[in-house]
């Protein structure tokens, strides 16, 4: 098996809590932060919304792999990916190469109340965005859960326990090589 590296990686759902965390802690502890969608983002220049729509999930997709193949691990640092980042298996190849990974998971009800603050995820414009969250978070559920060394359950926590929670761990170097 190759290498692990140094990276913490953030992976989970849509509204688990993954870009609150990664702020905070790589705030706390002075970690550069990279998020997936950012770079994805930064690279066409258009919002997420916008690529989905004026360039499809495809490309939105194989951005997103690139962008993880160009992250290193060689030190420190926050990672935070977007929810469908486990639908590729090479996409978790990838991650487990840069770092640990910690799956933040929450109840249904709980990510539908999160993602409802928030209007702007463009897999969720559907006729009942409760249905497609279920039926999304049945699908991907299993490959957060194989994909992660941790799990933590954010459901009952505030940003900041999210964040001192996965710091905790990492810190007490249970989720590192
Ligand atoms: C997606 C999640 C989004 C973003 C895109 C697709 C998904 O990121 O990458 O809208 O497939 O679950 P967040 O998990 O940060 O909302």
């Amino acid at each position: 098996m190759r290498a692990r590296g140094n990276a913490l990686v953030l992976v989970g759902f849509m509204g688990a809590g993954k870009s609150s965390a990664g702020r905070a802690i790589a705030q706390k502890l002075r970690l550069p932060r990279f998020d997936t969608d950012e770079i994805v983002a930064a690279k066409f220049g258009l919002t997420i919304a916008q690529i989905f729509e004026q360039l499809g999930e495809a490309r939105f997709r194989d951005a997103e792999s690139e962008a993880l193949r160009e992250l290193s691990g060689d030190s420190e640092a926050v990672i935070v990916t977007g929810g469908g980042i486990v639908l590729r298996q090479e996409n978790v190849r990838e991650l487990r190469r840069i770092g640990a990974i910690v799956n933040l998971y929450a109840r249904d009800e709980v990510i539908f109340e999160r993602v409802s603050r928030r209007p702007s995820r463009p897999l969720l414009q559907t006729s009942n965005p409760r249905a497609t969250i279920a039926e999304l978070l049945s699908a991907r559920a299993p490959l957060y859960r194989a994909a992660a060394d941790v799990h933590i359950d954010t459901s009952d926590l505030t940003q900041q326990q999210i964040a001192n929670a996965i710091i905790r761990d990492w810190e007490a170097a249970a989720i590192r090589r």
